[in-house]
């Protein structure tokens, strides 16, 4: 399998055997960086930021200059045409016959897969709102693998703001897959989404343990009251005693602390973001003197603001300016993969960490929309052409998962389209907690929102709806 005009939008679009290969491509070019000039003379990568960035973007054109390639860049929305009304589809598919890949980062979650339905090039995903960040969580495996050579059993903490930072959303399905446990410590106020957790517990063969009541000793220490930790699928010897658990992951040692800082772009600045603010936790040289970090890496994306005391800098476990030098032979690597510009052989990598599901796709004109507002699919510019879609990722209850920023829904109305024909008396809605979810085949299925959309499509409410 080739990576070659393939499309870089979640971290799911490639696997832990091709990150193994790119990973060894990166070596390479890492050790003779400035013997690469002749990969991708000729190509054109688009870069596309339409939000700040400075590793990200700077990485990603010191990669293809050091490649031999050339760069275009839009980097303000309002001096696109966008900001005349235009749709990212049309914008994906000009920008496309410009150039030979495209890269984009958007305040939009799901705007990267847009660009990718219409470019007609490979896309790579730069960070999509509070969505996704793959090219980051590819830095972040490369650092881990270069200082720890596996990713396997490692225990990683996570810090900071889990609900909105895309890089940790990325950077879980990838620990995940790689059979990491992954130790949750959010932010007062800033637990990751129900929706991430719940893929975990469905689509990654780990354990997620909640701990409510961690004893007393573990209180005062790192983690939460409300600590929530996942381990991979080998059986835990304490798993039936979760805060015993918690204890003994502890023990044993944190691997490394991936920080980060208020994503405060992505609030209203209210009292509620100061409240946040004030609560925020602080990664600096005491916390790291507790016997769980003694070999510690301390890991930050970056940019920082208070959340890393500049103290830890001179700490040899401070790995973030490793982590942000390593983006340019990653990008490197990747960008020559996407090209076709390098062949690589893939080796056969441990993927029994995760579970293939191929979940049935819903997708109609009018009816259930995506719940989240900062989706794609329910901008202006956007909706003339695209349609929601999602994937029915468990009938009990009925849930949907958007296909552009995959946050999830409870949908509590359905009914079948076989029923129209003809015969207006068989238009009926059910609760979607009846035993119709079942029977009615995923193709003919209708979901609504609520009953007054039913209504208004004529439906009339089943003998379990009526009143
Ligand atoms: N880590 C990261 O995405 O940094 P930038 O926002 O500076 O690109």
């Amino acid at each position: 399998m080739s990576l070659a005009n393939r499309n870089l939008v979640t971290i799911d679009n490639i696997s832990n055997g091709e990150i193994e290969a790119l990973f060894s491509v990166a070596d390479e070019m890492a050790d003779s960086i400035n013997e690469q000039s002749g990969l991708c003379q000729g190509k054109i990568m688009a870069n596309l930021f339409f939000e700040p960035s400075t590793r990200t973007r700077l990485s990603f054109e010191a990669a293809m200059l050091r490649l031999g390639g050339r760069v275009i860049t839009a980097v303000d929305i309002g001096a696109t045409s966008l900001a005349k009304g235009e749709s990212i589809a049309d914008m994906a598919k000009v920008v496309g016959s410009y150039a030979d890949i495209i890269v984009i980062r958007h305040p939009w979650e799901g705007a990267a897969k847009v660009v990718a339905d219409y470019a007609g090039v490979p896309v790579i995903n730069a960070g999509d709102g509070s969505h996704e960040h793959p090219t980051q969580t590819l830095c972040d495996l490369y650092t881990l693998r270069k200082e720890r050579q596996t990713i396997k059993n490692l225990r990683i903490a996570l810090w900071g703001d889990l609900k909105h930072g895309r890089t940790v959303h990325s950077l879980i399905y990838a620990l995940a897959r790689f059979g990491a446990t992954i130790l949750f410590y959010p932010g007062p106020g800033l637990e990751i989404p129900e929706h991430v957790l719940k893929r975990l517990s469905t689509e990654y063969k780990g354990e997620l343990q909640r701990c409510g009541a961690l004893n007393q000793e573990l209180k005062g220490s790192v983690f939460p009251v409300d600590a929530i930790y996942m381990t991979p699928s080998s059986p835990h010897q304490l798993t039936m005693l979760p805060d015993v658990n918690i204890q003994v992951e502890l023990e044993a040692g944190v691997d490394a602390l991936y920080v980060t800082r208020l994503q405060k772009e992505r609030q209203s600045p209210t009292a509620e973001q100061q409240e946040l603010k004030k609560n925020y936790p602080v990664v600096d040289k005491k916390l790291l003197t507790g016997k769980e970090f003694k070999k510690t890496l301390v890991m930050h994306p970056l940019p920082r603001v208070d959340e890393l005391a500049y103290e830890v800098d001179a700490d040899p476990r401070s790995m973030y300016f490793k982590q942000a030098a390593y983006g340019v032979p990653v990008r490197m690597a990747l960008l020559a993969l996407l090209l076709g510009a390098k062949d690589v052989a893939i080796p056969k990598a441990d993927d029994s960490f995760a579970r293939k599901v191929d979940y049935p796709v819903y997708k109609r004109d009018s009816g259930v929309k995506c719940l989240n507002r900062n989706c794609v699919s329910n901008q202006e510019t956007e909706t003339k052409y695209i349609k929601p879609e999602f994937k029915i990722v468990s009938f009990d209850p009925l849930t949907l998962r958007c296909i552009y920023c995959e946050h999830e829904l409870e949908p509590q109305y359905i009914a079948s389209s076989e029923w129209h024909q003809g015969k207006l008396e068989n238009k009926k809605y059910h609760s979607a907690n009846s035993h119709w979810v079942r029977k009615i085949k995923p193709e003919n299925l209708i979901i609504f929102p609520s009953e007054k959309e039913a209504q208004a499509h004529q439906f009339k409410p089943s003998a379990c709806n009526r009143q």
